[in-house]
């Protein structure tokens, strides 16, 4: 190779690094607007739009540019076509055999695209089947025998506490899904809720009181803490009991207006179990007078509602201490109010039961189409 030919060669090459240079600049415009370095000199207007210069970039690659969020009313009804059918969930039995109001998920809840039936012929169509503990009864002839279909989900439903529900071997390896008061629950419903009060709740004011602490008791059996706690603490305070066991029964009205009239309730659990706070705890609060709680610790209890918002027998030494705090309270109105401030922003409410835990089983069922299952039951719930 002589010298005319080097420099030869090195001009084409030149040439060639030179094209190539600005075909890549080109491009580069062309396909990235947004980059438009010669602009700002030359004064020159390249409209552009984020819409253009992602399709331009993104498409190529398969990429979408936004999400499909339909804009318009047309979109709306066009998408609302292809939507999903709905989730069927069959409750198998009626919790305690009564039935309740199998009301749409959407009016009761916002919860869209639900299909709640107690009719069993809809087995091999249902996503979920919900299948309420107490009702198995130790019998395993009541819950479905027919084959399951590949994805349908079981789901173990429970309200009681470990204490009062049967623990049956069996069960340990054959739902899919929890639903419980616990709160390590797949579903988990608690048997009330805090929530943000409205402008309605707000102008509330605290029911008239005429007496000081009260305590309603269907089951009374001696061996229970809250047994043993009850018979100390009426050496020291008075309590009015009402109840079938101190025959004063009492029905749904007139358990409203009579807890309301009360300073404290005995919100006293009959068994003690993490997350088991019942209605024992929630229809007091609802009604406006402070419960006075055993049960799991505190902490466990502040996870469901503000902590000023109720007295736990813990934090006294004996019974006698915690009388003694409660007739302070009585003759100190400031300071028994104060166990209503987180009243001011929100409300207590009580969950349906039945009709909550089926939309909100529902709803997850909907949410999670993955594989799942319990793996052991029985060293869960009763740990
Ligand atoms: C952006 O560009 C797209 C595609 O050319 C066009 O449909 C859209 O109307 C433009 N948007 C604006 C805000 O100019
Ligand atoms: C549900 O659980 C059962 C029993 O463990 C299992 O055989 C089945 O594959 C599970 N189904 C789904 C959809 O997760």
């Amino acid at each position: 190779m002589d010298k005319t030919m080097v420099s030869k060669t090195t001009k084409n090459i030149t040439i060639a690094i030179l094209l190539m240079a600005f075909l890549t600049i080109y491009m580069y415009l062309y396909h990235d607007s947004t980059k438009n370095f010669f602009g700002k000199f030359t004064g020159a207007h390249v409209q552009i739009n984020n819409t253009e210069n992602c399709l331009s970039v993104l498409k190529m690659h398969n990429y979408k540019c936004s999400p499909d969020i339909p804009l318009d009313q047309d979109l709306i009804a066009t998408s609302k076509e292809k939507e999903e059918p709905d989730t069927i969930v069959l409750i198998w039995m009626w919790p305690f055999g009564v039935s309740f109001d199998l009301r749409p998920c959407s009016s009761a809840f916002g919860i869209h695209g639900c299909h709640l039936t107690d009719d069993r012929g809809l087995f091999n169509q249902a996503h979920g089947v919900m299948i309420h503990h107490r009702d198995i009864s130790g019998d395993l002839s009541n819950i479905p025998q027919l084959p399951r279909p590949a994805l349908q989900k079981w789901v173990w439903w429970n309200m009681e506490s470990p204490t009062y529900t049967n623990q049956i071997p069996l069960l340990k390896e054959l739902f899919n899904l929890t639903s419980s008061y616990r709160w390590d629950s797949d579903i988990p419903v608690p048997y009330g809720r805090i929530t943000e009060s409205t402008e309605e709740e707000k102008k509330y004011t605290i029911p008239k009181k005429d007496k000081l602490v009260c305590w309603v008791v269907s089951h009374y059996s001696p061996d229970l803490k809250r047994s043993h706690y009850y018979n100390e603490l009426v050496k020291f305070i008075d309590v009015s009991t009402y109840g079938g066991h101190f025959n004063k029964p009492v029905n749904d009205k007139e358990y409203s207006s009579l807890v309301s009239s009360c300073k404290f309730y005995l919100s006293f659990e009959n068994s003690i179990h993490r997350d088991y706070v019942t209605e024992k705890l929630f229809n007091p609060l609802g009604l406006g007078t402070v419960p006075v709680v055993i049960g799991p610790p505190r902490e466990n209890y502040e996870l469901f509602i503000p902590s000023k918002a109720f007295i736990h027998v813990d934090d006294f030494p004996s019974p006698k201490e915690l009388a003694d705090h409660l007739k302070h309270l009585d003759q100190n109105e400031d300071l028994y109010m104060q166990y209503f401030t987180w009243r001011e922003r929100f409300v207590s409410k009580p969950t349906y039961f039945g009709l909550e835990h089926a939309c909100w089983i529902c709803d997850h069922i909907r949410r999670n189409k993955h594989y799942k299952v319990v793996k052991d039951l029985n060293s869960w719930f009763w740990a």
